[in-house]
């Protein structure tokens, strides 16, 4: 099923320089970039996209973290983008992440992570709904999309 996932490249990966490298990884897997912008996420709005860890004790952490610099926004899509980016992504910390992917490759940290996927449908909609207006993304096909999700019936 076609599914939409947002994306947040985080502040670290930014100051690393990594933006690049971190987006090859989705292009060359064939997922489908569909809105992107860099910003400076407001407090009050990563109160809200981590409204679900509300209570928490790393809450505030990952709240001021989150709001600390600049970030790239995105939004994918394809057929079930969001088990394959949070799979490319790996484990939430780098320390524990598997080698190959994102978070394996460029982290070794317990408190930064690099990046955020969406976990479900419903926080995909939820948290698309707070950074994207429906007319900011790009509906388009991709010429050889017959080849990159093709099946074999
Ligand atoms: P994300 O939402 O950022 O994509 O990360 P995730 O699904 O892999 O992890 P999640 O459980 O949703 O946690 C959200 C963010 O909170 C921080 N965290 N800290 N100290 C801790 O035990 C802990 N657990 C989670 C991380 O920054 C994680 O990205
Ligand atoms: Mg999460």
């Amino acid at each position: 099923m076609i599914e939409r996932t947002l994306i947040i490249i985080k502040p670290d990966a930014v100051q690393r320089h990594l933006i690049g490298r971190i987006i090859t990884r989705f292009e060359d897997k064939g997922l489908q970039i569909v809105a992107a912008k860099m910003m400076k996420i407001p407090e009050q709005l990563a109160r809200k996209h981590y409204a679900v860890h509300e209570g928490k004790p790393f809450f505030e952490g990952v709240v001021r973290y989150l709001s600390s610099c600049p970030v790239l926004v995105m939004v994918l899509q394809a057929d079930s983008v969001i088990g394959i980016a949070r799979k490319l992504m790996g484990k939430t910390f780098g320390n524990e992440a598997e080698p190959g992917t994102i978070r394996g490759d460029f982290g070794a940290s317990r408190g930064f992570n690099l990046i955020h996927g969406s976990d479900s449908p419903e926080s995909a909609d939820y948290e698309i709904g707070l950074y994207f207006r429906p007319d900011e993304l790009c509906d388009y096909d991709f010429p050889d999309a017959d080849w990159i999700y093709g099946q074999n019936e």
